[in-house]
């Protein structure tokens, strides 16, 4: 059986002694789960130097919350794999959508990046999902398949075991979101597992994992449906004892799953 794969990404909340402190606690609270569930934390940039000695067992994995392609340059303001890789960062997360809304990045731009993560050996953690406009048209399969084929361009197939999908409706994310219907899940992952299978057709798993408004409520039900393979979870998870009550709930879900 595969481990439980959760996590949260902090986006542009926690400093460095908020995140120390949530790291800390969460470290502690976890510990007698650890060999159950691949936890994972994606906090600011300005904390991963602190974050990554406090999590210097390397316990709980830690990602960076987006990355530039290059290695160096005249890219004034970005931050390289090089730079990420001192760190000590386990995971880049790539294509969230608030980084594609707001700041306009292309699938061209994710492609670049998920093929930089990669060759620095970083696990690329690409994020997906349709707009409620594309939700609306009946365009979300057509969506997610372009962001998750262009996205994965050109990855060798060799490397493919260091890729993980997020799975986040833009339309379900964050405090204006909607919780998404659980059928409604199943049927977009399903698609992505489809696709996936075409693009590599001989890997075996590679993980999708759910996320938008997950919440103490939904986070079982979301987390047993077929081909959900884990969670990713934004504002339920940033304190860390409600984060670690939500893992409890859906561990023994999970287990049964894979009974
Ligand atoms: P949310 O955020 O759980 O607060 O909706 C999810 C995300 O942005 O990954």
């Amino acid at each position: 059986m595969n481990k439980l794969l959760i996590g949260t990404n902090l986006k542009m909340y926690k400093g460095i002694r908020e995140t120390s402190e949530y790291l800390l606690s969460l470290h502690e609270l976890t510990q007698e789960l650890i060999n159950r569930i691949t936890l994972f934390v994606i906090p600011s940039f300005t904390t991963l130097y602190h974050a990554r000695k406090i999590i210097s067992d390397g316990s709980i994995l830690l990602g960076a919350q987006n990355m530039h392609p290059m290695e160096y340059g005249q890219f004034t303001g970005e931050i390289s794999p090089i730079m990420l890789s001192e760190l000590g960062m386990d995971i880049i997360e790539i294509g969230h959508s608030e980084r594609r809304q707001n700041f306009r990045e292309t699938d061209e731009e994710e492609n670049a990046k998920v093929l930089s993560a990669l060759a620095h050996n970083f696990i690329a953690l690409l994020c997906v999902g349709e707009t409620l406009d594309q939700k609306n048209y009946g365009v979300a399969d057509e969506a997610i398949n372009i962001q998750i084929k262009k996205g994965l361009y050109g990855v060798n197939p060799n490397d493919i075991n260091k890729v993980w999908i997020a799975y986040e409706p833009v339309w379900a994310i964050g405090i204006n979101g909607t919780p998404p219907e659980p059928d409604y899940v199943s049927e977009r992952h399903l698609t992505i597992k489809r696709t996936l299978q075409n693009l590599f057709p001989d890997t075996i798993n590679i993980p999708v994992i759910f996320g938008g408004s997950v919440n103490q409520e939904n986070a079982c039900q979301l987390l047993s449906l077929d081909n959900v393979d884990g969670l990713f979870i934004g504002r339920s998870a940033w304190d860390s004892q409600q984060f670690v009550k939500i893992i409890n709930n859906v561990l023994p879900v999970w287990e049964e799953k894979y009974e």
